[in-house]
């Protein structure tokens, strides 16, 4: 069961293999806008993945195309509705989400 660290908040939360990314950042009580329902189209749950990216579910072509569309993306970047937990802790970054 991996664990979340979620930046800046410092919150925490545990989460199942195979969930979300988005769903365990929602539960943590973490403010993002979903407008596309996690289907890869608004961009909006845009994080960066700091510790224990390999631990995701790899980009697929979706996801790409959509971050392709974003402003700010970098290395570290995933949309959270795509990626989905594996075993090992992760650790992301918010980008102003709420603000
Ligand atoms: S929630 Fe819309 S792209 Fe992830």
């Amino acid at each position: 069961m991996p664990t979340v660290t979620i930046q800046p908040s410092g919150k925490t939360i545990d989460a199942e293999t195979g969930s979300r990314l988005l769903d365990a950042l929602l539960a943590a009580g973490e403010k993002i806008v979903s407008k596309c329902g996690g289907e890869s189209k608004c961009g909006e749950c845009h994080v960066f993945v700091q510790e224990g990216r390999k631990s995701l579910s790899k980009m697929q072509r979706v996801e790409n195309e959509t971050l392709d569309t974003v402003v700010g993306v970098g290395s570290k970047s995933r949309l959270a509705c795509q990626s989905l937990l594996g075993t090992e802790n992760v650790t992301v970054e918010l980008l102003g989400f709420g603000s």
